[in-house]
């Protein structure tokens, strides 16, 4: 599936947030803080430390990724969010929207870049993407989501 990806516009916080939603891995806490941090940035797209990418195919937004510069560190940067719509996963397009905010991330001389993951079964598949696209588990925190649902801190570096 080719898609371009491209700054995210006001007109395509919709989508956006239809996405999230239909993620069934995502609740509906999850849903409010991810659309909060799509406000954030629509609000101040500079000055609020978060930025995001939207993937384009043929006009359609079908997945986002929303990122930033860690506060108070030189070089380290967060990946706060991605998804892609559960009909067009696996073809490509979450591999794109990361490669394209590594880019932006290297452009601004970030030197490396956490992602915070969950350790439940149903996060498999995503332990494989991050995986698979070179990142490397650098810690867990046991228990951190709820008794049972550990955080696990995965790390690329530049
Ligand atoms: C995780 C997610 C963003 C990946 O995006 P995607 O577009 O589905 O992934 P891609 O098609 O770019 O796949 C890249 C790699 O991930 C892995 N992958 C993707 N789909 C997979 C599947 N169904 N099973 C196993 N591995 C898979 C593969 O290793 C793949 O590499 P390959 O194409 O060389 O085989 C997307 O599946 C998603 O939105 N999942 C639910 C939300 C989520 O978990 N977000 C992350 C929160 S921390």
């Amino acid at each position: 599936m080719k898609a371009r990806i491209r700054p995210m516009t006001a007109e395509d916080k919709p989508a956006i947030v239809d996405i999230v939603r239909s993620v069934r891995e995502f609740s509906p806490e999850e849903v409010a803080v991810a659309e909060e941090l799509l406000d954030a940035h629509l609000d101040a797209p500079v000055t609020s430390g978060y930025l995001v990418l939207a993937a384009d195919v043929n006009g359609v937004v079908t997945g986002y990724v929303c990122y930033g510069p860690a506060p108070l560190t030189e070089g380290t940067w967060d990946i706060y969010w991605v998804a892609v719509d559960p009909g067009a996963q696996g073809q490509g397009v979450g591999r794109a929207l990361m490669a394209a905010a590594e880019s932006s991330i290297r452009k601004s001389r970030g030197r490396l870049v956490l992602v915070e993951t969950s350790g439940r079964p149903d996060y498999a598949r995503t332990r494989q993407f991050y995986r698979s696209i070179g990142y490397r588990q650098t810690g867990r925190i046991a228990d951190f989501y709820s008794p049972g649902d550990d955080k696990l801190i995965l790390e690329k570096r530049f």
